[in-house]
C-alpha cells in the first residue's frame, strides 16, 4: 500500500475554508504524483471552534494535529469574537497550538515574482528582491506575563517581553543555516538601544556567529529596518528577529510583493511536523465570496512539501506552477488590465492544471 501523507486541516475563520480548499487541491495532485495516499482530517480552531465548542483550541484539535504529519491552516479571527477576553479569542487558539506543538521558528519568504513586477507598490524603485524572514515564534512579548492593573488610580495594562539566551540561540541557529544555504547574508533585527531583551538578543546572535564564519552578519534596529525594507529590500537575504518585530516586519515585506495574499509561511520546531499557513488574516469582508487570493495558502502547501516531506522539488514545482499561472490570470487583489480576473476556486484550478502538466513532464 502507498505510503500515507496525513494532513490535519484547520480551515478556521473568514476566508480560511475557501483558500485551504485550493491548497488541498494542489496537495492532492502532488500526493498522486508521489504515489502517496493523502489522508486528511479536519479539526476546529479559532472562532469556528469558539462557536462550536466554546473555546478557541479544543483538546481534540491538539490530538488531531499531533497525530498528523503536517497541519494546513486557513486563518483565524473576526470582529464577531473581538469582545471576548484575550485568552478566549480566536488568536489565542493559534498561539496555543503553536506552543503545544513546540513550533518556535516561523519562516516567511517574501519575493517579487516576475509577473507581478508591474503591480508591486514600489516596483519602479525596486529591481526585485527575495528575502526570508525567520521570526521567533514561541517567546517574547506574546508569551510573557501580561495583565491589567492600575497606576496611581489610572487603569493600566502591561505585557512583558522576556527571552532566554537558549531561545535566542535556537532561532538564530536556524537563521544562520538558512543563510548558509542561500546568499550567506544574515540581518538580525532588534531594538538594543532601548530593550534589555534586544541586548541579549544581539550578544547571543553575535556569539553564535563564530560557528557560521561563512555568513555575513549585520544588526539593525527595528525602526531602521522598517525603513530599509522599503528603501532597498534587495539588500536582505535572511532576516532573524523576535516574535513581535517579526509579526510586523513580515507583513511589511509581504506588502512589497504586491499583495499580502501571496505570501506563505511555515512554523517549525525540532521535528518535521509543522503548521503551514498564509501570512494574511481571515479577511472577513471577503469571506464566502470566492474572491480571496489562494496563492498564499497554495505556496504554504509548497513549503509543507519542502519541510515536512523532504520534497523541495515538489515545493519548487508548485512555486513554478504559481508563477506561470500568474502570467495569464489574477485574483481581484492583483488584477491588471489585459489579464483575466478569476475567482478563488478558478485560481486553484488553474494552478492545479499547471502543476499537473509540470509534474507529468518531470516523469
Ligand atoms: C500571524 C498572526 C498571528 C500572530 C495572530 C493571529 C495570533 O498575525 O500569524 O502573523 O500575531 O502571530
Ligand atoms: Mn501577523
Amino acid at each position: 500500500m502507498a505510503k500515507q501523507m496525513r494532513i490535519c486541516v484547520l480551515a478556521g475563520d473568514g476566508i480560511g475554508p475557501e483558500i485551504t480548499r485550493q491548497a488541498l487541491k494542489i496537495v492532492g495532485i502532488a500526493a498522486d504524483y508521489l504515489e502517496m495516499e493523502l489522508v486528511t482530517d479536519e479539526a476546529l480552531i479559532g472562532g469556528a471552534a469558539i462557536d462550536a465548542e466554546g473555546l478557541p483550541l479544543p483538546l481534540q484539535t491538539i490530538t488531531h494535529c499531533r497525530s498528523a504529519d503536517a497541519v494546513l491552516l486557513g486563518a483565524v479571527g473576526g470582529s464577531k469574537w473581538d469582545t471576548l477576553p484575550m485568552h478566549l479569542r480566536p488568536e489565542a487558539g493559534l498561539m496555543a497550538l503553536r506552543a503545544k506543538m513546540g513550533l518556535y521558528a516561523n519562516i516567511r519568504p517574501a519575493m517579487l515574482l516576475k509577473p507581478l513586477r508591474s503591480i508591486a507598490p514600489l516596483h519602479s524603485e525596486i529591481d526585485g528582491f527575495d528575502l526570508l524572514m525567520v521570526r521567533e515564534l514561541a517567546g517574547g512579548i506574546y508569551f510573557g506575563d501580561k495583565g491589567k492593573t492600575d497606576v496611581d488610580g489610572a487603569r493600566a495594562a502591561y505585557d512583558t517581553e522576556i527571552y532566554t539566551a537558549p531561545e535566542i540561540e535556537r532561532i538564530a541557529r536556524i537563521a544562520f543555516r538558512f543563510a548558509q544555504n542561500r546568499r550567506k547574508n544574515l540581518v538580525s533585527i532588534d531594538k538594543s538601544s532601548m530593550l534589555q531583551t534586544s541586548r541579549l538578543w544581539r550578544e547571543t546572535v553575535e556569539q553564535l556567529h563564530s560557528e557560521f564564519p561563512d555568513v555575513t552578519l549585520r544588526h539593525l534596529h527595528a525602526d531602521h529596518a522598517a525603513m530599509e525594507l522599503i528603501r532597498n529590500p534587495a539588500q536582505f537575504d535572511v532576516i532573524v528577529t523576535s516574535n513581535l518585530f517579526g509579526d510586523i516586519l513580515s507583513e511589511e515585506a509581504a506588502a512589497l510583493t504586491g499583495s499580502v495574499g501571496l505570501v506563505p509561511s511555515a512554523s517549525l520546531g525540532y521535528t518535521t511536523k509543522g503548521i503551514y499557513e498564509a501570512v494574511h488574516g481571515s479577511a472577513p469582508d471577503l469571506a464566502g465570496k470566492n474572491v480571496a487570493n489562494p496563492i498564499g495558502a497554495i505556496r504554504s502547501a509548497a513549503m509543507m512539501f519542502q519541510f515536512s516531506f523532504s520534497r523541495k522539488d515538489i515545493g519548487d514545482a508548485i512555486e513554478q506552477a504559481v508563477t506561470e499561472t500568474l502570467e495569464s490570470c489574477r485574483t481581484a487583489d492583483i488584477a491588471v488590465s489585459g489579464l483575466e480576473v478569476v475567482s478563488t476556486e478558478e485560481m486553484g484550478d488553474r494552478v492545479a492544471q499547471k502543476l499537473r502538466s509540470l509534474l507529468s513532464s518531470k516523469g
